[in-house]
């Protein structure tokens, strides 16, 4: 029986504790240790190189044996075709594209890490150069946990994704009920609901009020300080939160319950011309994610008016996007959400896309702002091209983030057997792109020839208009891209 991976790599372990030659211990090694210690803190002086010719290392080879692993489909292909390399179910995946057995990686490994990017861990043969890091996934972040079981919080923002620059996200839980405390903050926030309803409410600076209630597949979006709260009603919710600066952090909002306790008592009672008695009962600490009572749920009982009266509509704070029907194209369908209909919003501007099996967001770059992405089905593989010769091919599932700064060519091929669904969020006041079919559809025949050394048979078939998603062969290891079965 072939010994597996495993079983080699325990082989080979014990040699990191195995005794060391010692000679002369320092007087460091000589100081008693605790009860059961044995054996010297460092080495001798002996151990300083070079080898002599007789000491020779003689180490048994770190070759992995090809019957110890499989191939993928795909992993034999020319490695410039790139294609996708699904490694989910094969055995002892391995760094190896282009028909060969090598290399291999005998670890120490992440094997979890390889299989979900494989396009890091096996990177087409086109990829060159040095790329920052485009891909964060809410699953390392660190999670935030409220008060009493009340949700959770976990962000990207430049600490996790440094070249994220322009925008910074937050993935928030709210249980039943719960509340996300009353707060402002520094930058714009934009959010889309993931999952269940939410019940928002906030004054603008003119003293005019809004409250609605959201649920999934809804937009709202919060000015710079203006303060606002969020509730979820009975089932909980889950929301996505976008603001205009990488920097952004979760954990340094403005809140309520600091405001008051971070002020003298004499001067916060003087402010609402009562007694210092008033406040004596303020909660302990933030209040952040909290749990709450449940909230009426005729919203006219807390549509709370002044002189002012409310946000005029013009300028409401929420978008029912979920109820805008997507425009459809071959392989898939887009739902754009920029100042244009959520004039508010003024300079986020978002594109809600599907992709189906085996079709692809067509190459395409944005021409003033980084493209921040967010997963929420499916999985995915983009290449971001970087002036003027380096590109890295990064994977990503739902949950996960992606970057690309302005202007980087990129893609987003759906790597999956289900339906990817993503969102792009540009800072614009318009959503827009340069389309790749169409810039070289409408450059004239002889110049795209000259460039590209291309036939007119092929150039017959540059579009016009934006594909916008292109479809394709849900095999990702075949090079028919014409059997779509679209
Ligand atoms: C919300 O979450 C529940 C529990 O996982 C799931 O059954 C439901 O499909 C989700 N709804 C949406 C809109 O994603
Ligand atoms: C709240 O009250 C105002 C009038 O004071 C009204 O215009 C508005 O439609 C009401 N409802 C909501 C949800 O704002
Ligand atoms: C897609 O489905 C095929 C078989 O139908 C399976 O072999 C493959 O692993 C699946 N790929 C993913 C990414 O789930
Ligand atoms: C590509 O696939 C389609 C649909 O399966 C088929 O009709 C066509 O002959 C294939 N083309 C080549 C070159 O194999």
């Amino acid at each position: 029986m072939k010994p597996s991976h495993a079983s080699f790599i325990l082989s080979v372990v014990p040699v990191w504790a195995l005794p060391a030659p010692q000679a002369s211990p320092s007087d460091v090694n000589n100081q008693p240790g605790p009860p059961g210690s044995s054996g010297s803190l460092r080495g001798s002086e002996a151990l300083l190189g070079y080898s002599s010719s007789e000491n020779v290392p003689k180490e048994p080879s770190t070759e992995i044996p090809p019957e110890d692993f499989e191939l993928a489909p795909g992993q034999s292909e020319n490695e410039n075709l790139g294609l996708y390399i699904d490694l989910t179910n094969v055995k002892n995946p391995q760094p190896i594209r282009g028909g060969t057995t090598a290399p291999t990686d005998p670890g120490p490994r992440t094997e979890a890490y390889d299989r979900l990017n494989s396009d890091l861990f096996i990177p087409p043969g086109t990829d060159e150069g040095d790329v920052s890091n485009a891909k964060w996934p809410f699953g390392l972040s660190h999670n935030r946990h409220g008060l009493a079981g009340a949700g959770w919080a976990r962000q990207q923002n430049v600490d996790q994704l440094p070249i994220a620059t322009a925008m910074a996200g937050v993935n928030m839980r709210l249980s039943p009920n719960a509340y996300r405390e009353l707060h402002w903050h520094k930058a714009s926030e934009w959010a889309l609901m993931l999952n269940g309803s939410v019940r928002i409410e906030a004054v603008n600076e003119d003293g005019q009020t809004f409250v609605d209630d959201v649920t999934a597949g809804d937009v709202w979006f919060f000015p710079a300080g203006v303060p606002h709260s969020i509730q979820a009603f009975e089932n909980g919710c889950e929301f996505l939160l976008v603001f205009d600066d990488g920097s952004f952090s979760e954990d340094e909002t403005f809140l309520v319950s600091e405001l008051m306790e971070r002020n003298p008592e004499t001067v916060v009672a003087k402010n609402f011309r009562t007694s210092v008695e008033t406040f004596s009962k303020l909660p302990d600490g933030q209040l952040w994610i909290f749990p709450g009572t449940p909230p009426p749920e005729d919203i006219e009982q807390q549509n709370v008016t002044g002189p002012a009266g409310v946000i005029p509509k013009t300028q409401s704070y929420s978008f029912h996007f979920s109820e805008q029907q997507p425009y459809t194209v071959p392989g898939g369908s887009i739902k754009v959400l920029d100042p244009e209909t959520f004039p508010i919003a003024s300079d986020f501007s978002t594109a809600l896309i599907t992709v189906e099996p085996g079709a692809m967001r067509e190459m395409h770059w944005h021409t003033t702002s980084d493209e921040w992405t967010y997963f929420l089905q499916g999985s995915a593989r983009l290449t971001v091209y970087q002036a003027p010769a380096s590109s890295r091919t990064f994977d990503f599932t739902a949950g996960d983030v992606g970057y690309v700064p302005v202007p980087n060519a990129h893609y987003l091929e759906n790597t999956g057997n289900e339906t990817l669904i993503f969102l792009e969020v540009l800072q614009a006041k318009r959503y827009s792109d340069i389309s790749v079919n169409q810039w070289l559809g409408l450059t004239p025949r002889q110049i795209v020839k000259d460039h590209l050394n291309v036939d007119d048979a092929f150039v017959d078939t540059l579009p016009k208009v934006k594909p916008i998603v292109v479809p394709g062969n849900p095999d990702m290891t075949t090079t028919n891209f014409t059997g779509s079965p679209l």
